[in-house]
C-alpha cells in the first residue's frame, strides 16, 4: 500500500476538484431542499386538502425509494421533460452534471426537511395560536412571527442532522458522472491502481466536513438558547 500521503500529494488538484464539487453539490441541495421543506411543511399543516395530499404523495415517494434512482431519474427525466442545461463548463465540471446532482439532492432532501419542520411546528403549543388570533394577527403572520421562529430552536438538532446525512448522501452522484470526492476516488484508483488508500483520503475529507457542519450546528444552537 502506497503511503496515503504520498498518494494525495501526487493526486492533490483530483482531490482538490472532488472536495470543491462535493462542498458546492451538498451546501445547494440543502439551501434549496431547505426552503422547499419548509413550502412543503406549511401546505402539510395547513387547510388546502388536495395540496395536502399532493405534498403528502411527494413526502412518500421520496421517502420510499432509493435516492440513486432519484438521481438517475433526474438525470435522465429532465431532457425528456424538455428541460435541457447548457452544454458549459461550471467549476470545472459539465454544468449539466452539476444541476442534475442539485437538483436530485435538494429534491431527496427537501422531504425529510419538509418532515422535520411540521414536527417543530406540531410541537408549538396551539394556546400561541389562538392567542395571537384573538389579537387580530393573520394566520401567515403568526406563521412567520411565532410558530415558525419558535419552533427553529426544537429543529435545529435535526436539521443538522439531515444536512450530515445531505453531504454523504452526496457520494451518490458519482454515478452520473459528477466528478465529486466519490468519483475522484474511483479516478484514483484507476490511475494508479490503489484501490484502498484513495477511499481512507476521501473518507478522512468527508469527516471533517461533516465535522465541521455539526460544529456550525452546535454552534447556532447554543446562539439560539442563548437568546432564550
Ligand atoms: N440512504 C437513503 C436512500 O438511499 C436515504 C438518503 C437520503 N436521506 C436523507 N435524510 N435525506 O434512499
Amino acid at each position: 500500500m502506497k503511503h496515503i500521503l504520498e498518494l494525495a500529494i501526487q493526486y492533490k488538484s483530483y482531490l482538490i476538484l472532488g472536495t470543491k464539487i462535493t462542498i458546492i453539490v451538498s451546501f445547494a441541495a440543502i439551501i434549496l431542499g431547505f426552503f422547499m421543506g419548509l413550502w412543503l411543511a406549511i401546505i402539510r399543516v395547513g387547510d388546502n386538502k388536495p395540496l395536502r395530499w399532493l405534498a403528502n404523495v411527494y413526502v412518500e415517494f421520496i421517502r420510499g425509494t432509493p435516492v440513486l434512482v432519484q438521481i438517475a431519474m433526474v438525470y435522465y427525466g429532465l431532457p425528456l421533460a424538455g428541460i435541457h442545461f447548457p452544454d458549459i463548463m461550471v467549476f470545472d465540471v459539465k454544468m449539466n452534471r452539476l444541476s442534475c446532482g442539485i437538483i436530485a439532492l435538494a429534491l431527496n432532501s427537501a422531504a425529510y426537511i419538509c418532515e422535520i419542520i411540521r414536527g417543530g411546528i406540531l410541537s408549538i403549543d396551539k394556546g400561541q395560536t389562538e392567542a395571537a388570533l384573538s389579537l387580530g394577527f393573520t394566520k401567515f403572520n403568526i406563521m412567520r412571527l411565532f410558530i415558525l421562529p419558535h419552533a427553529l430552536k426544537n429543529m435545529l438538532p435535526s436539521l443538522g442532522n439531515e444536512f450530515v446525512v445531505m453531504i454523504k448522501t452526496s457520494s451518490q452522484v458519482s454515478v452520473m458522472g459528477l466528478a465529486d470526492l466519490m468519483y475522484v476516488a474511483d479516478l484514483i484508483r484507476g490511475n494508479s491502481f490503489q484501490a484502498f488508500t484513495p477511499l481512507v483520503i476521501i473518507a478522512v475529507i468527508y469527516l471533517i466536513i461533516t465535522t465541521g457542519m455539526s460544529m456550525v450546528m452546535r454552534k447556532l444552537e447554543s446562539m439560539l438558547r442563548a437568546v432564550g
